[in-house]
C-alpha cells in the first residue's frame, strides 16, 4: 500500500532541545541538524506530481521551487556570502545558515555549501517533502529555521482522517501546525549574529491588525478554493492553492498601496507655492511593505507636474525632520562599501545608494553595517536606520511644496504621483550582474490638477 515507504525513517524522529541558532554563529555540525539525514531520506517533488498535479504545477512556478537556483540567490550566495567567509574568519560559517531556509535538504544532509545550481538535489529548494514533514518548531518564536522535521512516509497536512481519502502513496497525519502563521515564520523571520531581526515578516504580521482578526499568511498566499487536492482524492470546499505569490508577481505587488494626491489651492500664479498632499494607504499586505528582504528592495514615489504645454517639473518631497530621514530621500551618495573587500576590490568607494531620482521619497528601513554604512548583506547588519515602511492598513501622508515656475504655461497643470517597486537597488544589481532584479514595477498611480493663472 505504501509504495515508497522507508520504514527506517520512522525511527528517525528527533527533538532538538532548546535549539536556537543564529545564522553564522553556530557550528553546523554541532547543532544537531546537519548530517542527520541525507537527500535519499526525502522524496522528490516529481514523486508527488502524479497525484497532486495542480499543486505541483503551482509550486513549480513559485519562488519556493527556486529558492536555491534563482539567479539572484546564486549571485548573493556565492559571490557574497560564501566569499565573505573566505575573506573574513568572523563570517566563516555564515553561508551555512542560508541553506537552512533556502535548501533545507542540503542543510540537513550536511551538503554545505552545495554545488552550484544545476548539479545536485539542492536545486529542489523548499520542496513538498520539506514542508509536509515538518512537525512543529522549537521555542516560542519561529525564526532561523527552528522547525522540527520527521521525514518519511507520513505526510503532514490540514485534513483529518475522516475528511480525506486514503492515499495509496503515503500515510496522512493531521497537524494544525500547517494552518498557522508560525509555520511560515520559521523561515520568514531571521535574526543575524549581531542580534538584529533582518527578516521579520511574521513578527510584523503578529503586531499588525491581521493577526488579531485571525487572518494568516495562508489566507493571502495559499488561498482556498473548492476542488480536489489529489486526483483520486475527496472534494473539499477549501483546497489550499500553492501559489506563494509575492514580490516577484507584479500583479500581487500592483495596488498594494493606494495613492490619492490633492493640492491646497486649485488656482495659483507662477511664483506662488502650492502644497500637494499625498495619502498612501496599505490596503493589501498583512505585514509591512516592503517586507522580507528589505535590504534588497526599494519602493519609491516620484511626483511630477506637467503644464498645459507639456513642460515637466519634478517635485521633491518635503522633509519631515525625523532622525535618519536623509536615508529615506533619494540622494546622490555612495553606499554598500562593505562588499568591496569581499569582491576583491581593496579600494572600493561603493556604488550609488538609491539609483532613483534625487528628492524622491523612499519607503525603506536601511540596514547598516558595523561601520554605519548601508548594506545589502543582511548578515552584516549591526543596526537599522529609521523604519519608514508602510505598515498593514497604515496611511502615511507626504507633502510636496511646489513653487510654480515662472515659465509654467497658464492653463491646466496635472500633478501625478507614481509609486515604483524594484526587487533590488539598481546600482547594486548592475555591480553584481543581476540587472533583471532592478526592473521597476508600478505599484500605483494617481493624479490631480490645478489651474496656472496668467
Ligand atoms: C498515488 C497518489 C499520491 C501520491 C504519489 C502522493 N499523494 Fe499525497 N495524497 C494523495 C491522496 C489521495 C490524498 C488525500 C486527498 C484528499 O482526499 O483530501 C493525499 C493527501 C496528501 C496530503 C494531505 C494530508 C493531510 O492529512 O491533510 C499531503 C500533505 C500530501 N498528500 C502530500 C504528498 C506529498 C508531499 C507527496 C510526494 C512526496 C504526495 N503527497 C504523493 C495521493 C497521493
Ligand atoms: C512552503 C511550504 C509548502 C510547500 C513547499 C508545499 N506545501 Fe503543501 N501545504 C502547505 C501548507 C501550509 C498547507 C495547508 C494550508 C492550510 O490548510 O492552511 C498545504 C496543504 C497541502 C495539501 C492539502 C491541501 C488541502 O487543502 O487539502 C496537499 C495535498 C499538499 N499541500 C501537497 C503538496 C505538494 C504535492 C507539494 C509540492 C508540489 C507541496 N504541498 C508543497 C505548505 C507547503
Ligand atoms: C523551509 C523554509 C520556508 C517555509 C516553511 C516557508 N517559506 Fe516562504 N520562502 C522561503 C524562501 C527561502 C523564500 C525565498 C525564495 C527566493 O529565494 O526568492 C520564500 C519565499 C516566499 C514568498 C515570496 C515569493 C515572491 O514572489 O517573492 C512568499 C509569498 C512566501 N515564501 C510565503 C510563504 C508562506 C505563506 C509560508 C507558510 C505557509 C511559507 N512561505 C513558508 C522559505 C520558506
Ligand atoms: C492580507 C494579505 C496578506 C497577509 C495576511 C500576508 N501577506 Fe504576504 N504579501 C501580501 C501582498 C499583497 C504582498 C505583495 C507586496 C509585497 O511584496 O509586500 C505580499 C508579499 C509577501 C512576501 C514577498 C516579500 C518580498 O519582498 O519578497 C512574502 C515573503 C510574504 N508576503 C510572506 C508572508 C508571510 C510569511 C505572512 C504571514 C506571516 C504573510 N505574508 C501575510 C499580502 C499578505
Ligand atoms: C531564516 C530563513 C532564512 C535564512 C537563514 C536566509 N534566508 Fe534568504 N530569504 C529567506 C526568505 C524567506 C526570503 C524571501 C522572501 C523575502 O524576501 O521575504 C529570502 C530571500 C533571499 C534573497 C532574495 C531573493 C529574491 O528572490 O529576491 C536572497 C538573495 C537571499 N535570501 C539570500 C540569502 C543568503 C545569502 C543567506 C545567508 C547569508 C540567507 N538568504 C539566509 C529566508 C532566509
Amino acid at each position: 500500500m505504501f509504495s515508497s515507504r522507508n520504514l527506517r525513517l520512522l525511527f528517525f524522529a528527533f527533538h532538538l532541545v532548546g535549539f536556537i541558532m543564529t545564522v553564522g554563529a553556530a557550528d553546523v555540525s554541532a547543532d544537531g541538524k546537519t548530517d542527520k539525514y541525507s537527500y535519499e531520506d526525502f522524496e522528490k517533488p516529481g514523486a508527488c506530481r502524479a497525484c497532486h498535479l495542480d499543486i505541483f504545477r503551482q509550486w513549480e512556478q513559485s519562488m519556493m521551487s527556486q529558492a536555491y537556483t534563482h539567479h539572484w540567490d546564486e549571485v548573493e550566495y556565492f559571490k557574497l556570502a560564501v566569499a565573505h567567509g573566505k575573506a573574513d574568519p568572523d563570517f566563516e560559517t555564515t553561508h551555512e545558515g542560508c541553506n537552512g531556509c533556502h535548501t533545507p535538504m542540503a542543510y540537513l544532509s550536511g551538503d554545505v555549501p552545495p554545488p552550484r545550481p544545476g548539479e545536485s538535489r539542492a536545486d529542489e529548494s523548499v520542496s513538498c517533502d520539506i514542508c509536509h514533514t515538518l512537525t512543529g518548531f522549537e521555542g516560542d518564536i519561529p525564526f532561523n529555521f527552528n522547525w522540527k522535521i520527521d521525514p518519511g512516509s507520513k505526510k503532514r497536512g490540514p485534513r483529518k482522517a475522516d475528511e480525506a481519502k486514503n492515499s495509496p502513496h503515503h500515510e496522512m497525519v493531521f497537524t494544525d501546525f500547517v494552518h498557522t502563521a508560525e509555520f511560515c515564520g520559521t523561515c520568514h523571520n531571521e535574526k543575524d549574529d549581531f542580534g538584529m531581526w533582518v527578516k521579520s515578516t511574521h513578527l510584523e504580521w503578529k503586531e499588525g491588525p491581521y493577526s488579531k482578526q485571525g487572518v494568516i499568511c495562508q489566507d493571502c498566499h495559499m488561498t482556498y478554493s473548492p476542488g480536489r487536492s489529489a486526483m483520486m482524492g475527496n472534494e473539499h470546499p477549501d483546497v489550499a492553492q500553492h501559489l506563494f505569490h509575492g514580490a516577484h508577481d507584479p500583479g500581487k505587488v500592483a495596488g498594494t498601496i493606494e495613492l490619492r494626491i490633492h493640492p491646497d489651492i486649485r488656482e495659483a500664479e507662477p511664483g506662488e507655492p502650492v502644497k500637494f498632499t499625498l495619502a498612501l494607504f496599505n490596503g493589501k499586505t498583512g505585514h509591512k511593505f516592503p517586507t522580507g528582504s528589505v535590504e534588497d528592495r526599494i519602493v519609491w514615489v516620484h511626483v511630477e507636474a506637467k503644464d498645459a504645454k507639456g513642460n515637466v517639473y519634478h517635485l521633491p518631497v518635503d522633509k519631515k525632520g525625523f532622525d535618519g530621514e536623509d536615508m529615506t530621500i533619494a540622494a546622490d551618495v555612495l553606499a554598500y562599501q562593505d562588499m568591496g573587500p569581499i569582491l576583491g576590490k581593496s579600494s572600493f568607494a561603493g556604488v550609488q545608494r538609491d539609483g532613483v531620482p534625487v528628492g524622491d521619497r523612499i519607503f525603506r528601513m536601511p540596514y547598516l553595517d558595523p561601520q554605519g554604512r548601508m548594506t545589502i548583506m543582511q548578515w552584516n547588519t549591526k543596526s537599522f536606520g529609521p523604519d519608514y515602511r508602510i505598515g498593514p492598513r497604515e496611511t502615511k501622508l507626504e507633502t510636496y511644496t511646489f513653487e510654480l515656475p515662472q515659465d509654467a504655461e497658464p492653463g491646466k497643470m496635472t500633478v501625478t504621483a507614481t509609486m515604483y517597486y524594484a526587487l533590488l537597488v539598481k546600482p547594486v544589481a548592475e555591480l553584481l550582474g543581476a540587472e533583471e532584479e532592478a526592473i521597476p514595477m508600478v505599484v500605483n498611480i494617481h493624479s490631480t490638477t490645478i489651474e496656472v493663472l496668467d
